[in-house]
């Protein structure tokens, strides 16, 4: 069997993953996607979330599993015998850190890195842009799916209210 993962933080997913998971979905037997658990890095959704998110809107695709992990992206992949990373690459600054990570993730553990290229509507798209415009009330709607919107809106709603509700106890 041919397994592949794509791993990533899913920030909230956004039409951007979703185009490099069905395609890469069609060339391999099992495609796991991996939600990073990053403790240092803040997050607008719980990685519980963020699987719940990524496993509605991925429905369509039979074969594709969502996990998390924490450390080490090469030694999930040990753990799970899975010898193929796929990355998205959106535009040639993507490229310099993503071919760092790939060379070090095969001296690691001889895995290799294959990647594909975004289709172009996605090139500029990414989960921090989409979660800034929408904090300031722009229309994200082409950019990640419907459930994804809801829940985006509600969150940023939620917070908006806190601060707003902190700011007034001042
Ligand atoms: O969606 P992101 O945040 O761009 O994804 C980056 C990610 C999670 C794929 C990358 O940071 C990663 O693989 N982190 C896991 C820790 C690790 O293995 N680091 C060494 C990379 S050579």
């Amino acid at each position: 069997m041919h397994s592949a993962i794509c791993p990533g933080s899913f920030d909230p997913i956004t039409y951007g993953h979703l185009d490099i998971i069905g395609r890469a979905s069609a060339l391999y037997d099992e495609l796991v996607i991996a939600v990073l658990v990053n403790h240092t890095k803040a997050s607008l959704f719980t990685v519980e979330e963020r699987i719940e998110m990524i496993r509605e809107v991925t429905r369509e695709f039979p074969n594709v599993r969502v996990d998390s992990w924490s450390g080490l992206l090469v030694e999930y992949c040990k753990a799970h015998k899975i010898p193929v990373i796929v990355k998205g690459l959106r535009a040639v600054s993507d490229f310099d850190y993503e071919l760092q990570m790939a060379q070090m993730n095969h001296q690691l553990a001889g895995i290799e890195t294959v990647f594909m290229s975004t289709s172009p509507q996605y090139s500029f798209l990414s989960s921090s842009l989409v979660k800034e415009i929408a904090k300031y009330g722009g229309d994200v709607s082409a950019h990640v799916p419907a459930t994804v919107l809801t829940q985006l809106l509600a969150r940023l709603d939620l917070i908006a209210k806190s601060e707003g509700s902190e700011g007034g106890a001042l």
